[in-house]
C-alpha cells in the first residue's frame, strides 16, 4: 500500500494535531522526490527515533538556477508513495506550489558564512531558496527531527545555522552518504548520467579517498588537492567546480589539516553536475 498523500497545510496541521494529543514524537524528510535508496534510508531512521514520520515532496523552484534544469527535474510521486508504503512512513506532504508560495510571498532566509563558497559560489541564490524552503517546512509540520543526508554537506550546515538562528526546535539528524556498489553518491540525478558517463561518475569519490588518504599522511594540501582536481578531468569528467578541503565543524576553508576536516567536490559529466565529499579518516 502507498503513503497517503497529502496536499493541503490544513491537513497537514490537522494530522499533526491529531498525533500530537496521542503524544506521538513526529519527524521530517524533507526531498524534492524521485526517492531513491539514499532517501528511504534516511526514512528508516527517522522511524526509527519517532512515532510518525513526514516525507515531504516538493520541487522547489526557488532552489534551482535554471529553468531547464527545473523543468529536467525528475517527478515521480505515484511511485515515491508506491515506495515508502512498505517502510511505514506515515504521510507524503506534496503540497502544490501555493501552500508554499502563497500569492503575494515576499519573504527570503537568507544564511551567510556557511553557504559562500563551494556551491553557494556556483548556484547564486541556491541556498536562499533552500533556507527558504526547509524553513517553511519545519514551521509547517512543526516537526520534532529532521533528517538530512551528508551528501548536501553545505546544505546540511545552512540548514543547521538556519534552524538555530530562528529558534527554530528541531533536532537535524545527519545520515551518512549512500553509496552504490562502485562507491558513487546515490543522487536523484544520477539517472541523466549515459551508461559510459555512469561508468565515469565513481571516480570521483575514489579520487576523493585518494586525496583524503593523502592528507591523512600528512602531506601538503595545496599539492593533493590541484592533484585530484586534474584527476577528475583525467577520470573523464568534463570540468571540477571545486574541490577543497573545508573544516568540518564550520566549513571554513583550510590550508593544512589542522583540525576535522573534509573534502568537498562538485564535477560536471556533460549536462549533470555530481557533488560528492568525504571526512579525512572516515572510510568511503
Ligand atoms: O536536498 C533536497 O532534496 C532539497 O534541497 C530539500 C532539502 C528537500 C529542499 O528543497
Amino acid at each position: 500500500m502507498s503513503t497517503p498523500v497529502v496536499r493541503t497545510l490544513a491537513e497537514l496541521r490537522a494530522t499533526v494535531a491529531g498525533w500530537r494529543r496521542e503524544g506521538a514524537r513526529v519527524a521530517v524528510v524533507p526531498t524534492m522526490g524521485a526517492l531513491h535508496e539514499g532517501h528511504l534510508g534516511l526514512v528508516r531512521a527517522a522511524l526509527g527515533r519517532t512515532e510518525k514520520v513526514i516525507v515531504t515532496l516538493f520541487v522547489n523552484p526557488r532552489q534551482f538556477n535554471s529553468a531547464a534544469d527545473l523543468a529536467a527535474y525528475p517527478r515521480t510521486e505515484a511511485e515515491d508513495a508506491r515506495k515508502l508504503g512498505p517502510l511505514g512512513a506515515h504521510m507524503l506532504y506534496a503540497p502544490d506550489a501555493a501552500e508554499i508560495y502563497p500569492p503575494g510571498f515576499a519573504t527570503s532566509v537568507s544564511v551567510s558564512g556557511v553557504s559562500e563558497g563551494l556551491c553557494g559560489a556556483f548556484r547564486p541564490g541556491h541556498f536562499d531558496g533552500v533556507a527558504t524552503v526547509v524553513a517553511k517546512l519545519f514551521l509547517q509540520t512543526r516537526a520534532d527531527l529532521a533528517f538530512f543526508g551528508e551528501k548536501d554537506f553545505q546544505q546540511l550546515h545552512v540548514v543547521r545555522r538556519m534552524a538555530r538562528d530562528l529558534d527554530i526546535p528541531i533536532e537535524i539528524v545527519a545520515c551518512p552518504t549512500a553509496r552504490e556498489a562502485d562507491g558513487l553518491a546515490l543522487s536523484s540525478r544520477n539517472v541523466r548520467l549515459s551508461a559510459a558517463q555512469r561508468a565515469v561518475a565513481p571516480a570521483l569519490v575514489r579520487i576523493l579517498a585518494a586525496a583524503a588518504r593523502r592528507l591523512a599522511a600528512g602531506e601538503p594540501a595545496r599539492a593533493a588537492l590541484d592533484e585530484a582536481k586534474a584527476a577528475v578531468v583525467a577520470a573523464g569528467f568534463d570540468s571540477v567546480e571545486y574541490l577543497e578541503l573545508r573544516a568540518e565543524d564550520d566549513l571554513a576553508p583550510l590550508e593544512s589539516l589542522d583540525r576535522p576536516a573534509r573534502l568537498l567536490a562538485a564535477a560536471w559529466l556533460g549536462e549533470t553536475r555530481l557533488i560528492d565529499n568525504l571526512e579525512i579518516g572516515a572510510a568511503p
